[in-house]
């Protein structure tokens, strides 16, 4: 089999392809022939050594992946060989509330991640894929797909009727635009480009602001909002946005941390959170119960992710070029 592994220095062109042996699935492990794996910021970082752990040569990137089960060890009850199975970012976060003992378990760092043709992993790290999604949409669901769920439904509790605000129109974005409209919330959507406001109108947006055009954007929020504000946002640029999301906040809103596209530091001013009776809080993805009641949803709603592009996963400097020219609209896939 091939994978693609971290070469002796960091970058996208030092990326390696090797040829192992496919491996055989132990007790309790599933061997999956992976067909799809979606692209995250976090794999970019990873790549080029700018994560904030950096992980060393011969690391198989990328957290996200979908295939088929073709081989299951012994005592592996839940799945059979056919299965389409999507593998859970955080492999032994099972359920409930994260843990400091589970730090060192996600995929694509320090785990091995999906950039091969085979893997090998515990039946407790794996969900069965929605049946009318494909490979390269199941692949989408665990890192983007579950941190908007964990954010807004698991740890937000939306509701029909609330009010979200969401940043920019990548991975994580659109999935938070899909999932507000399937609980009936209403979703207020930023991004810099014009193009990508009509796109995520299409998809649903009730209303959406250039952050370009409109530096002061929250003052539109509240216009928007008939004076009321935001009860849910989505918190990705980091210091350059989160003074605004304050400001945008309805009384008692809730502001989920999710990235920090603009930078690491920057000002917090206290008495906003305070006077806004704000419930701040940091979202690392979710767990595996989480990918599961995404699946459920997905099933039952019928919603498919917003797929950018699909590339051959031997074009990923490509597909990695592509995420970072921020050209894009929701998720890019690589096919295996
Ligand atoms: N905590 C977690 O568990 C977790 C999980 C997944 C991702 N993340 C993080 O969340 C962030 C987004 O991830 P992603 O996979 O969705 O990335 P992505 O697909 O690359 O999308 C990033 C988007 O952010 C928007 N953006 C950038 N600067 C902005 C600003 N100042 N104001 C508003 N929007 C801005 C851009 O929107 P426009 O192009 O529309 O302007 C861009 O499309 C990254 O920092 C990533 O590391 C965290």
């Amino acid at each position: 089999m091939k994978q693609i592994r971290l070469g002796s220095s960091f970058g996208t062109d030092n990326l390696e392809v090797h040829t192992c042996d496919i491996p055989t699935p132990g007790h309790g492990e599933v061997l999956i022939r992976v067909r799809a794996a979606a692209l995250n910021y976090r794999d970019w970082e990873v790549i080029n050594g700018q994560y904030h752990t950096v992980y060393g040569p011969g690391l198989v990137p990328l957290s996200d992946g979908a295939g088929e089960v073709v081989e299951t060890g012994p005592g592996v009850t839940a799945f059979d060989a056919g299965d389409a199975v999507i593998a859970s970012f955080w492999q032994g976060w099972h359920s409930g509330p994260l843990a400091d003992s589970l730090h060192a378990e996600t995929l694509g760092g320090p785990l091995n991640g999906m950039l091969g043709e085979y893997r090998v992993l515990p039946q407790q790290g794996l969900v069965k894929a929605p049946q009318h999604l494909d490979f390269a949409q199941a692949a989408t669901l665990p890192c983007a797909g579950v941190t908007a769920w964990q954010a807004l439904v698991t740890e937000g509790s939306i509701q029909a009727g609330d009010r979200v605000l969401i940043q920019g129109t990548g991975g994580v974005s659109m999935f938070a635009l899909q999932i507000a409209r399937m609980h009936g919330a209403q979703a207020i959507v930023l991004s810099s480009s014009e193009a990508k406001l009509a796109l995520a109108r299409h998809h649903g947006a009730k209303a959406t602001i250039n952050y370009l055009s409109t530096p002061d954007w929250a003052d539109e929020v509240i216009a928007v909002t008939g004076g009321h504000g935001v009860d849910h946002i989505l918190e990705v640029g980091g210091p350059g946005t989160f003074s605004q999301s304050l400001s945008a906040l309805a009384v008692g809103g809730q502001i989920n941390v999710i990235g920090y596209l603009g930078g690491k530091e920057g000002q917090i001013n206290p008495l906003q959170i305070l006077q806004a009776h704000a419930r701040v809080r940091g979202i690392a993805a979710g767990p595996t119960s989480t990918l599961k009641q995404l699946c459920d949803a997905i099933e039952r709603t019928g919603m498919t992710p917003v797929i950018d592009s699909e590339f051959d996963w031997m074009a990923y400097e490509e597909a990695l070029n592509h995420l970072t020219s921020a050209q894009h609209v929701g998720k890019i896939v690589l096919n295996v």
